[in-house]
C-alpha cells in the first residue's frame, strides 16, 4: 500500500488569507492540498475556480494540489484546472457524459485522474475504469458541505475498494473524504484508505501542527 497523506480541505479554510491558511497547513505537515470545486448545479454549494488554483500557484505553493470536481459537466473545468498547476483530477462519473473520455482527457493534459464515488454509487463504476486511474476518492459524506458526519458503511466499502486495486495496481490511490477526524481516522486506514481529506477537523483547530500530528499518531498505530 502507499504512504499515508493527509489532504486538508480548503473548504473549511479563512478564504480570506487563503495563501496564508495552505502555507500553514503545508508547514504544518500536511501532504497535499484537496480543492473542493462546487458549481451549485452537482451540488447544492459554490465555492470556487481554477483562477484560485493559479493564484496559489503564483503566491508559491509547490505542494501537489488535489483537485476534487464537483461539477457537471466536467470536461471545460477538467482543462482549465490543468492549465492551473492541478496534479490530481478527481470528477463524479454521474456528472461525465463519456466517462473513459473524461479520464482520457485528465492524464492528456499531464494530470493524474481519479473517480470519485458518493455514499450511494456503487463499486460497479470501476469496472472498466479502475485500470485508468491513478486514484479512487470514496466520499465518507454526501457532497456539498464540510463538517459532516462520517457516513458508518464507507468502512465496508473502504475493504471491498481496497480489494479491488489490490486486483489492478497496487499504486492506485484510495482516498477518503467527509467527517474524518483524529478518532475515527486509524479506522479508515485500517479498512483500506491511505489518503485522508480532512476539512473541519484541521481548520477549525487553533493549532495545525498538533491536530495533524494527532492524525499521524493515529495512523501509526
Ligand atoms: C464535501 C467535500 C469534502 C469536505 C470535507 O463535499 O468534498 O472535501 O470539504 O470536509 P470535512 O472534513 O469537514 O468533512
Ligand atoms: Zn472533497
Amino acid at each position: 500500500m502507499n504512504n499515508d497523506w493527509i489532504a486538508p480541505s480548503i473548504l473549511s479554510a479563512d478564504f480570506a488569507r487563503l495563501g496564508q491558511e495552505v502555507d500553514d497547513v503545508l508547514s504544518a505537515g500536511a501532504d497535499i492540498i484537496h480543492f473542493d470545486v462546487m458549481d451549485n448545479h452537482y451540488v447544492p454549494n459554490l465555492t470556487f475556480g481554477a483562477p484560485i488554483c493559479q493564484a496559489l500557484k503564483n503566491y508559491g505553493i509547490t505542494a501537489p494540489i488535489d483537485v476534487h470536481l464537483m461539477v457537471s459537466p466536467v470536461d471545460d473545468l477538467i482543462q482549465q484546472f490543468a492549465a492551473a498547476g492541478a496534479t490530481y483530477i478527481t470528477f463524479h462519473p454521474e456528472a461525465s457524459s463519456h466517462v473513459d473520455r473524461s479520464l482520457q482527457l485528465i492524464r492528456s493534459l499531464g494530470c493524474k485522474a481519479g473517480l470519485v464515488l458518493n455514499p450511494a454509487t456503487p463499486l460497479s463504476v470501476l469496472d472498466y475504469t479502475l485500470p485508468y486511474v491513478d486514484m479512487v476518492l470514496l466520499m465518507s459524506v454526501n457532497p456539498g458541505y464540510g463538517g459532516q458526519s462520517f457516513i458508518p458503511h464507507t468502512l465496508d466499502k473502504i475493504t471491498q475498494t481496497r480489494r479491488r486495486i489490490q486486483q489492478v495496481d497496487a499504486h492506485i490511490r484510495l482516498e477518503v473524504d467527509g467527517g474524518i477526524k483524529v478518532d475515527n481516522i486509524a479506522a479508515i486506514k485500517h479498512a483500506g484508505a491511505d489518503t485522508f481529506v480532512a476539512g473541519s477537523a484541521i481548520f477549525n483547530q487553533p493549532d495545525y501542527a498538533a491536530v495533524i500530528a494527532a492524525m499521524r499518531k493515529q495512523l501509526a498505530c
